[in-house]
């Protein structure tokens, strides 16, 4: 009996000993703002490699910003990977995010660092991709409509209809869209064109991606979207091209924070230095055919990528587009003048 005792006691030590030790690697709650693939990956990688489970939560970048607004007083994320870098910019300035420096940080490019800068600590550059126009091009040449090459070309009448570009409410990408006609045309001129543009809109999609994925379907013949996208179509087989406006074009820093009062504070600071690594950044790649540049200089460009370097950017000021009362000014402008016009 006393042996019996011992060994049944022994065993339910080790018992209790083993899930404490699964249990203490805890849980992360993780809010991801990148295409679904890619947040499923990085997901289950950080799991096999931390041991902590992971519950994600795929948003774009505004509305990842809303939501992260709405729980303020009662965080439900802990930490919040990739979307356009403005948003994270703004959360910083609201308080929603939180100080943290990893020491992944000496390896990341400047412009990765310039995020943390900006941000006064409470995010991080992860990748970068530039905006330009995708589209199909069996559709156009079966149309006889000319591939654009510039801003100024979308305005033409043989786009009418033609043209998909997301609502800047819910995407970062098309809040950079607006922050970077504004930075080229000045905020009057940008607004006049944004109307003129409206007549060849077919459709404000929720998603940045959306447009995209419409195009690659042949369901609309060009799309205003992050040029890396677009060549993932390409590489699925679709017959999309892209390119870049010859006036030039915004850009994102694709971003990372951790949520101000997290409950698993520990475990988004791990997932925060583990996202930042090149084994990491290959997952974007080698799960999700993701294209943007990794911000890890240790970490391959994946092939095929565009260089960001041969197109032309501009200067883009993230400190300005990145204020929480300058996004609002602008949506509320877009909503009452661009928004509200009929279709
Ligand atoms: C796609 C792009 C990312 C970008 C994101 C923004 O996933 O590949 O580079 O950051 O869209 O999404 P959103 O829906 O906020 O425009």
């Amino acid at each position: 009996m006393k042996t019996f005792l011992k060994t049944g006691l022994g065993a339910a030590a080790l018992l209790v000993a083993m899930q404490g030790g699964a249990m203490a690697q805890g849980q992360l709650n993780l809010y991801c703002s990148v295409q679904v693939e890619w947040c499923q990956a990085i997901a289950a990688n950080f799991e096999k490699a931390s041991g902590v489970k992971v519950n994600m939560t795929q948003t774009g970048s505004g509305e990842t910003l809303a939501k992260l607004q709405a729980e303020k007083s009662n965080p439900k994320a802990d930490v919040w990977f990739g979307g356009t870098g403005d948003p994270h910019l703004i959360a910083a300035e609201e308080g929603l995010t939180t100080e943290y420096s990893s020491p992944a940080m000496k390896d990341l490019h400047d412009w990765a660092q310039n995020q943390y800068a900006s941000s006064k600590k409470r995010s991080i550059g992860v990748y970068s991709g530039a905006v330009g126009f995708g589209f199909n091009k069996e559709l156009l040449a079966k149309k006889k409509v000319a591939e654009p090459k510039s801003w100024a070309d979308l305005l033409k009448p043989e786009y009418k209809g033609e043209i998909q570009v997301a609502n800047p409410n819910s995407s970062g990408t098309a809040y950079i869209v607006i922050a970077t006609l504004v930075q080229i045309m000045g905020e009057d001129q940008a607004f006049e064109y944004m109307k003129k543009l409206h007549a060849n809109i077919n459709a404000y999609t929720r998603s940045g991606t959306g447009p995209i994925k419409a195009v690659a379907r042949g369901e609309t013949g060009v799309s205003i979207s992050f040029v890396h996208d677009a060549v993932t179509e390409a590489n699925a087989g679709f017959p999309v091209g892209y390119a870049t406006p010859s006036e030039g074009t915004g850009f994102e820093i694709g971003s990372l924070s951790i949520v101000a009062g997290a409950r698993n504070m520990d475990q988004a600071k791990k997932f925060y230095d583990w996202a930042l690594t090149p084994d990491a950044q290959k997952l974007g790649y080698e799960v999700g055919k993701q294209l943007q540049m990794p911000s890890n200089r240790n970490a391959p460009l994946p092939p095929n990528a565009p260089d960001l370097t041969k197109i032309k950017l501009i200067n883009y000021d993230f400190v300005k587009y990145g204020k929480s009362a300058e996004r609002r000014r602008l949506l509320a402008k877009w909503d009452a003048e661009i928004g509200a016009l009929p279709k």
